[in-house]
């Protein structure tokens, strides 16, 4: 089992908009703190900065101020330490499926004997009979499905997954959450979801963090004091749903407070 620990220290990423020939403001001063072989989710309203502070963790865009520590090493730029699954699927269009998740264990030294598993991971994702099919041939939940059984496969120490689920029907969905959790406890990747989905962010992790908008900033943390696996209609469950619920609307009403 390998797995680091992740250290976001004052993160400020400005954007130029040269459509309007202004700056925009995607993330404030945020710093956050996660043990190694930590589950934690981060949730917030569209806009709010979540894929930017994702994708500086990844060492794929670069912050205004701060810096971000990856097993106590300074992050500057991508590593396949790090795991990345894109809102957006970045599946590579010329290889099939099999071929996409084959080329990602090479690249991280993790082929051998690696054929059950890929097996394993297809039949889960309901793609074994498309394995040999190029992403152009599939639709886009299945395309989804495969980027993310490519990360799963190479079990990397940090694992990122920016709404790695959203495209998809909640049956697909339940069972990939399972196949998330049993991962992460097998392999002790230290994982950091981002969802839109409350729900998923109490099934899954540890620890909900909530951004509110313009600037994105984190309003909130709360643990998730219950063992797994987790029953979504369980008393506690529902409770911390409603808390986040309710915390995510006060990050509304702010925002209109302040008419931003
Ligand atoms: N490359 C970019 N250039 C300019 N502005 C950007 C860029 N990337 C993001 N932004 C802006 O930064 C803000 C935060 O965007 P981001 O994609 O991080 O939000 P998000 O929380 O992931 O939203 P969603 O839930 O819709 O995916 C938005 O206002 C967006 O317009
Ligand atoms: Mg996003």
């Amino acid at each position: 089992m390998s797995s680091a620990s992740v250290q976001a220290i004052g993160l400020t990423k400005v954007f130029a908009r040269e459509d309007m020939n202004a700056t925009l403001q995607a993330l404030d001063n945020v710093s956050l703190t996660i043990q190694p072989g930590e589950f934690v989710a981060i949730v917030g309203t569209s806009g709010c900065g979540k894929s930017t502070l994702l994708r500086i963790i990844a060492g794929l865009e670069i912050p205004t101020r701060g810096e971000v520590l990856c097993g106590g090493e300074r992050v500057t730029g991508t590593n396949p330490k790090r795991g990345l699954v894109f809102q957006e699927h970045n599946l590579y269009p010329w290889l099939t499926v099999r071929g996409n998740i084959e080329f990602a264990l090479k690249a991280a030294k993790k082929f051998k004997g690696s054929a059950a598993r890929v097996r394993k991971l297809l039949e889960i994702a309901g793609l074994e009979e498309f394995a040999n099919s190029y992403p152009h041939q599939l639709s886009g939940g299945m395309r989804q499905r495969a980027a993310l059984i490519r990360a799963l496969a190479i079990a990397p120490d940090v694992l990122l997954l920016d709404e790695p689920l959203g495209a998809l029907d909640s049956f697909t969905r339940m069972n990939l959450q399972d196949e998330i959790i049993s991962l992460w406890r097998g392999r002790g990747s230290t994982m950091i979801l981002i969802t839109h989905d409350v729900d998923e962010a109490i099934y899954l992790s540890q620890r909900v963090l909530i951004m509110s908008p313009r600037p994105g900033r984190i309003t909130a943390e709360l643990p998730v004091p219950i063992s797994y696996p987790r029953n979504r209609s369980s008393s506690d469950f529902v409770q911390l749903r409603n808390e986040i619920l309710l915390r995510l609307n006060f990050a509304r009403e702010d925002m209109e407070e302040f008419n931003l």
